[in-house]
């Protein structure tokens, strides 16, 4: 199949997939040619879709995506801006959780949810781990502990920043600060090498912290955890990635044990304009 297929009794010639396009490899021959792309345009690709998603008659077919498969955007599901900044506001860290798993089809959705976030260059190099098991999120989360045991005595620099000392205090009394006794972790992690995977590993993730309350889960970044598990070699052995793969990001999930009545303050934004 070709790159782009154009059918000819829908497309009005209106150069809006030019226009859109972020690589520009569509162009128009003439005023009343149908568009057609660049010479090597398979390699410059970036499959973002645009032009799929912009044509006002779906005109326009691409090799990995026809008009017909693109969900429509439902202008009555737009939210109002009133509707955004609830949205917005109402999302809360979840440190307390319910004692009860959450159905695998319910983080599926979540993370299929979280998978729409950009990506430089739309590469999507985001891929997701599943600490499932709480009993698996426990043990792992004692490897954090050992790390921090591990930076108090050699690093008490650090550690001291952190209040490393009353993490494992607690995790030793039974408390656990780390992973808040969360049933599940979900970490993102990326090849090491991708430069960009970094970045659209914590975009992502902050697409699956704000999915998380329409679906009623409370969700929860893992700092602690991230941090392990980018220094401590017993947790990254634990985690068992796929070879040369790296965490980027890890979230605690489940169901809050609370339910917030209100949207606490922020500070206000600093901005310069120019
Ligand atoms: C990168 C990052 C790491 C975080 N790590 C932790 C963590 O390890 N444990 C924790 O309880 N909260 C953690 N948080 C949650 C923040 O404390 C929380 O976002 C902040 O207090 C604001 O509260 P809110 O998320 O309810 O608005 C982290 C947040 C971010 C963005």
């Amino acid at each position: 199949m070709a790159l782009l297929t154009i059918n000819p009794d829908k497309c009005n010639r209106d150069g809006i997939c030019a226009d859109v396009c972020p690589i520009k490899i569509i162009y128009f021959k003439g005023k009343e040619s149908l568009p057609v792309s660049v010479p090597g345009a398979e390699n410059l690709c970036i499959r973002c879709g645009h032009c799929v998603a912009v044509c006002p008659t779906g005109a326009i077919s691409h090799e990995i995506m026809m008009p017909e498969q693109c969900l429509p955007v439902k202008k009555e599901w737009r939210m109002t801006p009133e509707h955004a900044e609830h949205f917005f506001r109402y999302r809360r860290s979840i440190r307390v959780y319910q004692k009860k798993t959450v159905d695998r089809e319910v983080l599926a959705r979540l993370i299929e949810m979280a998978s729409y976030a950009p990506s430089g260059h739309n590469l999507q190099p985001v891929k997701w781990h599943v600490i499932y098991d709480s009993v698996e999120l426990k043990r792992l989360t004692g490897l954090v502990a050992d790390w921090m045991r591990y930076m108090i005595k050699k690093h008490p620099d650090v550690a001291n920043l952190m209040h490393m000392d009353l993490v494992v205090a607690a995790w030793d009394a039974g408390v656990d600060v780390i992973c808040r006794d969360a049933p599940h972790l979900i970490i993102a992690h990326g090849s090491a090498a991708d430069t960009t995977a970094q970045t659209s590993c914590t975009i992502a993730l902050t697409y699956l912290d704000l999915a998380a309350p329409p679906l009623g889960l409370g969700t929860c970044w893992g700092g602690f955890f991230q941090a392990a598990a980018t220094f401590w070699p017993p947790l990254q052995e634990a985690m068992a990635l796929p070879k040369g793969n790296v965490s980027y990001g890890a979230m605690m999930a489940g169901y809050s044990k609370y339910k917030y009545q209100r949207m606490p303050l922020r500070s206000k934004p600093q901005v310069t304009w120019l």
